[in-house]
């Protein structure tokens, strides 16, 4: 339980929801501790007991909370006592990371474009579950991930950052899962690195970085060209 009240301080306090292992947790862990990320973790939610996020939190020392969603009657009430967690410690910004439930109106409300999210494909292709295999079976030559901000709809707010991947004949729904999470645990800091500085801009539904940065100039094939 969380039961200290929030400090202010120079860096920006984020909270992190996430229902499994937490490997994304782990690299904003790390940013954090060699000081590439100037972000404090004020809270690592998770609705679901035992998830190795927690352990990951606990063994670095941030405070934990973990709420089960299949205690409350309904989302709103799971989403209300959530938002109260993430108040109560501080929070600025919400980062989902591998968070498996719909967000509501509630927390859209108490966290207005101030809630992001890391998904494992190249959106808007493959919103939803189990993309990777959907990408391979497509027949997709890039994957790759993306981190957007949150609005109501499943995967669709707007893009901060992406990282491509090219898929090979060889590939594996795993060994593809497993490059997609290693861009990432690189893609996911920086995103929040750049809100932490201040530098994004939503112009209509597109982000923009202020100032900007060099931006990928060289288009990629695959298969590659002669
Ligand atoms: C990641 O692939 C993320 O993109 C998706 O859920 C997975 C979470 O992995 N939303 P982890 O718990 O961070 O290891």
């Amino acid at each position: 339980m969380i039961t200290e009240p929030a400090m202010p301080g120079d860096k920006l306090r984020i909270g992190v929801l996430a229902s499994g292992s937490g490997s994304n947790l782990q690299s904003i862990i790390d940013r954090c501790a060699d000081g590439s990320l100037a972000a404090t973790i004020a809270v690592v939610i998770s609705n679901v007991p035992g998830a190795g996020a927690l352990e990951r939190a606990r063994k670095a020392g941030i405070p934990t909370s973990c709420i089960d969603h299949k205690k409350f009657a309904d989302r709103q009430a799971f989403d209300r006592e959530v938002v109260a967690a993430l108040q109560i410690a501080g929070v600025e910004l919400v980062v989902l990371a591998g968070f498996m439930r719909i967000i509501s109106d509630v927390f859209l409300e108490a966290y207005p474009q101030q809630i992001i999210n890391i998904h494992p494909a190249l959106l808007p292709a493959f919103p939803g579950l189990h993309v990777q295999k959907k990408a391979l079976e497509y027949g997709a030559k890039f994957a790759g991930c993306t981190v957007h901000f949150v609005d109501g709809g499943v995967d669709t707010g707007p893009i901060i950052i992406q990282a491509a991947v090219p898929v090979l004949d060889s590939d594996t729904e795993a060994t593809l899962a497993a490059k997609i999470l290693k861009e990432e645990h690189r893609i996911y800091p920086r995103a929040i690195q750049l809100i932490a500085e201040k530098r994004l801009k939503l112009v209509g539904r597109r982000v923009v970085v202020d100032p900007p940065l060099e931006l990928a100039a060289t288009a990629q094939h695959n298969p590659a060209l002669d």
